[in-house]
């Protein structure tokens, strides 16, 4: 057994927290030999539900549990966090944009980013669920200069589990035979959902899936908009699946990536390969060297479509950024 990892989970009580943190427990994020030490935060208020889940985290009996502290304190509770995984926030409903919830969400991750600032470890790993996750989480790595900008992370495993699975039901192949989506940009309708670097089983997707009008037209809105589509269904946003692109993308972060593989992350832009400006949370293809070594590749090419999408998205996020310094969130 390894030293324990310091986890903090935000949000805690609520359903995607809960659909979360017993994944952990039992190894799915950082390994079956990686013990975790749980600091489960919620608003004061929430003690009980925070009581409950502790006791329900020891009567699981798993052999990683290695320690549980709760409360409301941020102070007491980043104090000496390996991991930040930030999702208590305002969810949005019906009929709702994700930058909607900024002017409400957006103080949430200031208290978190200095609280993080003053008492997390300063290689912690953040990755900020709460939406709009993008920006949610500059204004978290703006509060917190002493930490390392790229270990802030936004959740964009969503969008690629939710690409994949699509590629592979098109294709009439398993989820695991598709390798190479990229999602780039913000975590929101303008996302986009890059085909062009797929493979099936090691070939080009498009040998798979010759139907162009339906990879630019089709796929990409079914994507973009699935967040909205679960919601319009369910009455609330997707828990279960966003729990599992948790999972995945804390077992990205942490375990070494095959070579010639990738993930999608919402990561820091500045200096970035693909000329992307500075001082955003952007989705880049990733690759980590394990333990949340995370580095962007270089080198994926923008068809004319494909760059043309991605316009969209970066002034969307800009003007998120923007919206923040109006509201002075950000300072510049
Ligand atoms: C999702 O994509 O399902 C989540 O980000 C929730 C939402 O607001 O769409």
């Amino acid at each position: 057994m390894k030293k324990p990892l310091h986890i903090a989970i935000t949000g805690a009580t609520g359903q995607l927290g809960y659909n979360t943190i017993f994944r952990m427990a039992a190894g799915e994020a950082f390994g079956l030999n990686q013990p975790i030490i749980f600091h489960l935060c919620d608003l004061p208020g929430l003690e009980s539900r925070l009581e409950g889940i502790a006791m329900e985290l020891e009567d699981c009996c798993t052999p990683l549990v290695a320690g549980i502290e709760y409360g409301s304190d941020l102070i007491k509770l980043f104090h000496d966090v390996d991991y930040a995984v930030l999702i208590g926030a305002k969810p949005r409903g019906p009929g709702m944009e994700r930058a909607e919830l900024l002017a409400g969400n957006g103080h949430i991750f200031t208290v978190q980013g200095k609280a993080l600032n003053r008492c997390a470890k300063r290689d912690a790993k953040v990755l900020v669920v709460g939406n709009p996750c993008n920006t949610n989480c500059l204004v978290a790595m703006h509060h917190a200069p002493d930490l390392n900008r790229k270990n802030f992370h936004a959740l964009l495993r969503l969008d690629q589990n939710r690409a994949t699975a699509l590629l592979a039901k098109k294709s009439k192949m398993a989820v695991r035979d598709i390798q190479g989506v990229t999602i780039w940009g913000n975590h929101s309708a303008t996302q986009v959902p890059d085909f062009n670097h797929c493979s099936v089983k090691g070939q080009k997707m498009t040998d798979f899936i010759r139907d162009e009008a339906w990879l630019r037209g089709e796929f990409f809105e079914v994507v973009q908009k699935r967040g909205a589509s679960v919601i319009n269904r369910l009455g609330h946003s997707s828990a279960a699946s966003a729990g599992q692109a948790i999972v995945d993308a804390l077992f990205a972060l942490y375990h070494p990536t095959a070579k010639g593989q990738w993930f999608s992350s919402g990561v820091c832009s500045d200096h970035n390969p693909y000329g992307i400006e500075d001082n955003l949370i952007f989705g880049f293809p990733c690759q980590s060297q394990g333990e949340g070594q995370c580095e962007i590749i270089p080198g994926l090419e923008w068809d004319f479509f494909i760059k043309e999408k991605m316009t969209v998205t970066l002034q969307e996020l800009i003007a998120e950024r923007d919206f923040c310094i109006k509201e002075g969130l950000i300072k510049t």
